[in-house]
């Protein structure tokens, strides 16, 4: 085990904000993350990195050495990479759950129906709340309370709520939840409640409890913990760094995101562009995004407006955890598709609950906003914008576990029923495993046993 001082002083992280429309460069932010100038987003930059690039073989040495420690803030898979975030004063400081650390998978069955050998998925489900949402809410979290902070909120469709309700209780804050009525999934509610959130259970979609938040951190002392504060996306990016350390730094050809309100695809594409400028890989991967068709509004955006102008749209899709139709990180998106030669495609609720079923197949399971990216791929590989020889690496964003009710529906046959889709539907009927209800006898299971032999 190497002494922590020798591994901490590899990079510098002295940081300011930067705003993405006219370049303004400040020191602090406001309480809405929003450029004072121009009222557009903001996002975290390293002035020193231009001065002195912290060197790449140090940082992977250190990041290696780190595994090793029995730190908490060196055995995060977030804080482990603290060399390339924005600096907290003390490792003290940081409110972790030991959140990132997730793995990375081989897909053959997906592999062989899609003709990409080498597929794999980044489960980032596999994290301490069930989302990617604790990379970023480490890191946010740990400066809110930094920041003196008693009351944290965001707007959520369930997986963001859950995540913040966790930090804010183990960093001894307050919070507040603004999800709506009736459209997100009851185990995402589940565990906001359990961590102790102020749940509110609001009259509107995700884009009206968006606007709410806004609105009410310029008016009480709340501190917002949506993907518009940049030191969320700040911790997003180390799905990035972490994915390419298991990748031995080796970039893959392509890496699939979903994408709803655009802050995922936003930090990973930063993480890929700063890696390269600071040599950690020696080229960029594309980044694609896929959204739900019922919920397209980068996708519009970049179809219509050639990505000058948003696009929103009335969103509706029954992958709750992506049912956004005015996208806060929209040109941030559009920027690093752009940078990274990436595209954005839709896919239907159809093509979502098969993919959803085939990633389960694999045994990992993911939640429905995760499969949109096996969906899009076999679009991709369709178009010719992935090829068989081409490596691909998928983000699963949530765990299977988010949205039982999704996959009951599946399974037993309901998902569709009455929708127009219900026709279409019976072309998944192999993908189908529902429960069977037996008399408690040795033959009637030893009959259920034969049946499912021939099947
Ligand atoms: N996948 C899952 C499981 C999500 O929960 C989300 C977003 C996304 C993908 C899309 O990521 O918004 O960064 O483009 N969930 C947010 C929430 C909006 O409130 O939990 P994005």
């Amino acid at each position: 085990m190497s002494s922590s001082s020798t591994i901490r002083d590899v990079g510098v992280s002295d940081f300011r904000f930067h705003c993405i429309a006219c370049g303004d460069l400040g020191d602090h932010a406001s309480q809405d993350f929003r450029c004072s100038q121009c009222g557009d987003l903001l996002e975290i930059t390293y002035p020193p990195w231009k001065e002195a690039r912290p060197d790449a073989a140090k940082l992977k040495s250190a990041w290696r050495e780190r595994k090793l420690s029995a730190k908490a803030t060196d055995q995060s898979g977030v804080w482990r990479f603290r060399d390339l975030l924005p600096a907290l004063k003390g490792a003290e400081d940081a409110i972790t759950l030991r959140e990132g650390n997730t793995p990375l998978y081989e897909l053959p069955l997906c592999s062989r129906f899609t003709g990409v050998p080498r597929l794999f998925a980044k489960h980032q489900g596999l994290n301490p709340t069930g989302s990617f949402k604790d990379t970023g809410m480490t890191v946010a979290a740990s400066f809110a309370r930094l920041a003196g902070f008693r009351w944290v909120a965001c707007a959520s469709t369930g997986n963001t709520s859950a995540s913040m309700a966790a930090y804010a209780a183990r960093g001894g804050m307050r919070s507040l939840v603004l999800v709506p009525e009736g459209k997100i999934s009851w185990s995402k509610l589940s565990q906001a409640l359990d961590y102790g959130a102020v749940t509110c259970q609001v009259k509107t979609d995700f884009d009206g409890c968006l606007r709410l938040l806004q609105q009410l951190v310029l008016q009480a002392p709340v501190y917002q913990l949506n993907s518009i504060n940049p030191f969320r996306l700040e911790g997003q990016k180390t799905l990035a760094l972490e994915l390419l350390e298991q990748l031995d730094w080796e970039p893959p050809d392509h890496i699939i995101v979903p994408g709803g309100n655009l802050g995922n695809s936003s930090a990973i594409g930063k993480a890929l562009v700063e890696m390269h400028d600071l040599g950690l890989i020696p080229r960029i991967p594309k980044l694609s995004v896929i959204q739900a068709e019922g919920a397209n509004a980068l996708f519009r955006t970049l179809r219509e407006a050639s990505g000058k102008r948003l696009i929103s749209v009335a969103a509706e899709t029954r992958a709750t955890a992506i049912r956004i139709g005015n996208p806060a990180s929209w040109k941030k998106a559009a920027h690093v598709l752009e940078a990274t030669s990436g595209v954005c495609e839709q896919v239907s609720e159809i093509e979502i609950a098969q993919a959803k079923a085939e990633i389960g197949a694999e045994g990992i399971g993911c939640e429905p906003a995760s499969a949109v990216t096996l969906a899009g791929l076999k679009k991709l590989v369709k178009q010719g914008f992935v090829k068989a020889h081409e490596s691909v690496v998928l983000v699963l964003t949530g765990n299977l576990l988010k949205d039982p009710n999704f996959t009951i529906d599946f399974h037993r046959g309901d998902l569709f029923k009455g929708t127009r889709d219900e026709s279409a539907a019976a072309e998944l009927n192999d993908l189908r495993h529902p429960p069977v209800v037996l008399d408690a006898t040795l033959d009637a299971v030893i009959g259920t046993l034969e049946q499912a032999e021939k099947s």
